[in-house]
């Protein structure tokens, strides 16, 4: 597997499956598709998912979701592999029959989405798509329902983890009830990617028109800390030990806000009593995506994930195998190892004509200039880490 190390795997990367996208269509409120006349006087497609959207969305096409495209795409940024995943907001609005059924449908779509893809040619083991299936997580779903569906995932071959968005069954991810569910994934082995959909209280944003820009840029990654927080808060992570969660966006503002997170978790000893660690260990515990467009950004998440073993609790059978950094660029280099390399594609396309989208430059270049990681931290973080945390190509 000597070769993987030098691949460029893009593990944050969307569709929306053809099915998928005829459902939005046929569907007269958010989330849809629709066709609108533009002010140019051209006939053209929008989606509209995002709550309070301006009601003209955004414009949408194939790189949405015809397979060729996504090839395209990557062969154009010299991307081996893509993990795909479909966007949000995935089922979250129906009802749970139909989301049971949807998803399954939706795995199976996927599984034929990457297998029907071609082989990687650098190693033909691997398929150059693989991908994340979905549960129908939503209000009124049944344990049954949902371990059926991780079953289901768990038998094909291409998908190898599944997309949450952070709202559960209705209650959020600390509820109770998805215990089941967490249990389930741990045993298929199925790596977790957490994904923001709803991001945080609108009013938030004022009264001023800022486009997107407030409720991508902040919104969601708030939207990803605070549901990241809960889990940590609800033991998931102590009673799940194998269990493998993958955040978006670099976990949002979770690293930059761990220390103050332990620090009020320590001042409130009924919560603290429901933890087996300081708060600062669990970031160890999770993988990061490397969306975070500046290398500054990327160094700091490496250096709180990899300070995470100075955290356990000592006595514990985690501290018993706790590896440790001798040092800051040691510790930094370390964490590195749970991060790994994404595009966000199709969102954030360039808004002219170029050869290569800023945003994936920008995140290349970003893992490229971290101060501290030498080339084989930056290869794993290009690659190495996605073949090892997905098991590609095996
Ligand atoms: N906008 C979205 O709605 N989803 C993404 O994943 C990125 C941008
Ligand atoms: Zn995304």
């Amino acid at each position: 597997m000597a070769a993987a190390h030098r691949l460029l795997v893009d593990i944050h990367t969307h569709v929306y499956l053809p099915r998928y996208a005829a459902f939005l269509r046929s569907r007269s409120s958010a989330p849809r598709i629709f066709t609108r006349t533009s002010p140019e006087g051209k006939q053209e497609d929008r989606l509209l998912i995002l709550d309070d959207e301006p009601s003209e969305g955004r414009p949408v096409g194939p790189q949405y979701w015809d397979r060729d495209e996504k090839l395209k795409f990557m062969d154009r940024h010299a991307i081996d592999v893509s993990v795909v995943s479909s966007a949000n907001p995935w089922l979250d609005f129906l009802p749970a029959p139909d989301a049971h059924k949807l998803a399954e449908e939706l795995n199976t779509d996927m599984e034929d989405y990457c297998s029907a893809g071609p082989s990687l040619t650098a190693l033909p083991s691997a398929k150059r798509l693989y991908g994340f299936g979905l549960l129908p997580l939503v209000p009124g779903a049944s344990a049954d329902s949902l371990v059926s569906t991780v079953v289901q995932i768990s038998k094909l071959p291409h998908l190898k983890g599944i997309i949450m968005g952070t709202r559960g069954l209705g209650k959020g991810l600390d509820d109770d009830a998805l215990e089941p569910v967490w249990g389930a994934l741990e045993k298929a082995g199925l790596v977790v990617f957490l994904h923001p959909h709803y991001g945080v209280d609108k009013d938030a944003w004022g009264a001023k028109d800022n486009g997107h820009v407030l409720p991508l840029a902040l919104g969601f990654p708030f939207e990803t800390t605070v549901a990241t927080t809960r889990l940590i808060l609800s033991g998931v992570l102590d009673r799940y030990p194998s269990l493998r969660l993958l955040l978006a966006h670099s976990g949002g503002a979770l690293p930059a806000l761990s220390s103050r997170l332990s620090s009020c978790i320590e001042h409130d000893p009924v919560v603290a009593s429901r933890l087996t660690h300081d708060a600062r260990y669990y970031l160890g515990r999770l993988y990061f995506d490397a969306v975070a467009y500046g290398a500054e950004e990327l160094g700091f998440v490496s250096d709180a994930i990899g300070r995470a073993d100075k955290y356990v609790t000592a006595g514990t059978s985690a501290a018993a195998s706790g590896a440790g950094a001798t040092d800051s660029v040691a510790q930094r280099r370390l964490g590195s190892g749970r991060m790994l390399f994404g595009t966000d594609h199709p969102f954030f396309p360039p808004l002219g004509e170029t050869e290569k989208w800023k945003s994936v430059v920008e995140n290349l270049e970003a893992i490229d200039g971290v101060w501290g990681w030498t080339e084989k931290e930056k290869d794993a973080v290009r690659g190495g880490n996605a073949f090892s945390l997905f098991s590609l190509g095996s």
